[in-house]
């Protein structure tokens, strides 16, 4: 996820904007860019340098030009759309209009077709696009308002714009819907950022800019209005925070706060790919004839990224009933795979270079298989060797426990598995779209779950004085237990074991004792009355239950300690708001232990090791 910066006021706009842009590199360093309105050359009013690289490169670049300016807007990119180049760089240009964009457009393609843009068009960027909306509008109308009104009309997607018109000296305008961004105003003048980082050194008052509200910023202040012309008031807030935790968007640690990113991450990565309600890859050049050929699939992954491809096979496997095979990447590839030019494989990274999933991806290739990948960081090694990628949209995973890009590379496999059944018959139209809908329909969900977290925080004060722990169930339920330990295990450093519920009487239930911590999963109604039977079991040889099910379920105390609802939601998309619980416990057992969260012993975020 990108960040942005604008400033208007007396001070040297070159320093103050950079000067934020550090600040604000932590969501985003594949590149950077700043437009300045200079004072003194109204010929040719704006000054841009933008490059790829972090955000020293630009401040080097830029060191010798001495601009007259206090009037600009800056950018630090984490690239979605278009590879990491100095042209995709951030902010864009075209006419009278220079912008900013952190967000992404759904409709970009379409955009480029009505509005004939193809052939004009410097980057491989939507924001380009948008901002050629934007330009477009302006030329018709001759006013920033009519023409940024006009534009939201038309563009589909996530975006927080920043704008300047050449023609319009001092003044920024800025618009957002889902994706942030915050505004001050201190004596020097005004600012806006995607967060309050690189707004602290010039004022703590700040406001939310309300979604679908234009912004104006000048030197003396901000002004609001809706888009109906009225005059919106902003809610004032004030920040009493240390810069640290503020990087931190005000969460303790960046690992809460991935996990609180997950409702728009899913957004972001499920939206674009969604036209007439059906998953749709051209944008991604992924040909049916992918899905329609193959006999089987295969998926390799790591850690995490495996968990989330063994919540994928059974997903696969119940709706398209061909065989789906998950393997661990530094096993796979030491077993002489049984695969073939009929196999699709599936490769699950999130930073796209661990080296046993990248290797394990070129024998899979050498096999003849044809490889999907799907990657969060955009041009990683692994994005770039598979045949395909299908990039998840969660922006930058800083915390070495990954949460959020768990629930995208879920939603880029269902997003797969909704195109496969559609493309293979299985499902039609509508089956296909009332599928998909149901996927978008946990984006509230998990919205829910993180409203409340007390429940959480209560099994967590159990977990913190355990040394083992068991999480267990059935089928899909045992899939997402397996996540749930690992999430425990490598932050709060508590052994924990997932264990199919059925399987524990054949050796494991030897280890429950008096108090141990057992949290079962039970969200899958077919074997909900099996799996309490387990339950049950457990708690007669003394564990600490912890019960997650659907709203609605009588359970009394000789089933479970606690109980932990999620909303009704059909069994296939269960796994979003259970790994947000999971994650949660983890999360507050290792801070209650006082643990050093998003930088756990021994782990690393990258692995490029074998
Ligand atoms: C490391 C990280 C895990 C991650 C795994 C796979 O172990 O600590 O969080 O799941 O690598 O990483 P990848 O980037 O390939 O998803």
């Amino acid at each position: 996820m990108c960040g942005i910066i604008g400033y208007t006021g007396t001070l040297d706009a070159k320093k103050v904007i950079i000067d934020g842009l550090k600040e604000l590199e932590y969501r985003g360093y594949d590149s950077a860019g700043i437009a300045l309105m200079r004072k003194d050359q109204p010929e040719d009013p704006i000054y841009i340098m933008k490059e790829a690289g972090p955000v020293s490169v630009l401040e080097e670049s830029t060191k010798g030009d001495e601009v007259a300016s206090t009037c600009g807007i800056g950018h630090t990119r984490w690239a979605t759309h278009g590879g990491v180049t100095d042209q995709n760089a951030h902010p864009h240009t075209t006419g009278r209009v220079t912008l900013i964009h952190n967000g992404i457009i759904e409709n970009y393609r379409e955009l480029i077709n009505s509005y004939n843009l193809e052939d004009s068009l410097i980057s491989e960027t939507d924001s380009e696009v948008a901002l050629r909306i934007i330009d477009y509008y302006y030329n018709k109308y001759q006013d920033p308002y009519r023409a940024i009104k006009k534009s939201v009309g038309i563009i589909r997607g996530s975006y927080s714009f920043c704008i300047l018109f050449s023609n319009i000296p001092g003044k920024i305008f800025c618009i957002r819907n889902v994706s942030p961004l915050v505004a001050g105003v201190s004596e020097k003048g005004s600012l806006i950022a995607s967060d309050l980082t690189a707004l602290l050194p010039y004022t703590r008052d700040y406001f939310v800019l309300p979604e679908h509200t234009i912004a104006v910023l000048d030197p003396d202040g901000i002004t609001l209005q809706d888009l109906e012309g009225n005059e919106v008031q902003p809610e004032m807030l004030h920040a009493d925070w240390d810069v640290e935790s503020v990087k931190k968007g005000g969460y303790p640690h960046f690992m809460l706060k991935e996990i609180n990113e997950q409702p728009e991450a899913m957004h972001n990565t499920l939206k674009p790919r969604l036209q007439d309600g059906l998953p749709d890859f051209s944008e991604e050049g992924i040909p049916d004839s992918l899905f329609q050929d193959c006999r089987e699939v295969c998926i390799i992954a790591c850690g995490t990224a495996n968990y989330a491809g063994m919540v994928g096979k059974s997903i696969m496997e119940l709706i398209l009933r061909i065989p789906v095979s998950v393997h661990i990447a530094s096993e796979f590839r030491y077993e002489d795979p049984l695969i073939d030019d009929k196999t699709l494989c599936i490769v699950i990274s999130q930073s796209g270079e661990t080296i046993d999933t990248l290797e394990g991806m070129k024998i899979a290739m050498k096999k003849g298989a044809k490889t999907i990948s799907i990657v969060n960081v955009k041009g990683s090694t692994i994005a770039r060797e598979s045949d395909y990628v299908l990039y998840t949209h969660a922006g930058p995973e800083i915390s070495v426990a990954s949460t959020k890009a768990y629930t995208v590379q879920l939603a880029a496999l269902y997003l797969l598995a909704c195109r496969m059944a559609y493309v293979r018959g299985v499902y039609d139209k509508e089956q296909a779209s009332a599928f998909m809908n149901e996927v978008l329909m946990v984006v509230p969900v998990i919205t829910e779950v993180l409203k409340n977290i007390v429940g959480m925080k209560h099994v967590s004060e159990k977990m913190m004085k355990a040394k083992d722990a068991f999480y267990i169930g059935r089928s899909l339920d045992y899939a997402f237990s397996l996540e749930g330990a690992l999430k425990l295990k490598e932050i709060s450093y508590v052994h924990a074991e997932a264990y199919p519920a059925g399987e524990l009487k054949h050796g494991t239930i030897a280890l429950i004792e008096n108090g141990t911590p057992v949290v079962a999963i039970a969200t899958q109604e077919k074997i909900y009355e099996k799996t309490i039977s387990n339950v049950r079991e457990v708690k007669a040889r003394g564990a600490f239950v912890t019960l997650i099910t659907k709203k609605g379920k009588e359970v009394g105390p000789e089933v479970c300690d606690i109980h932990l609802e999620i909303p009704d939601i059909a069994d296939q998309f269960t796994v979003f708001p259970v790994a947000v619980m999971l994650q949660l416990i983890a999360y507050y057992t290792a801070d209650g232990k006082g643990l050093d969260v998003d930088k756990p012993r021994n782990l690393a975020k990258s692995v490029t090791v074998e």
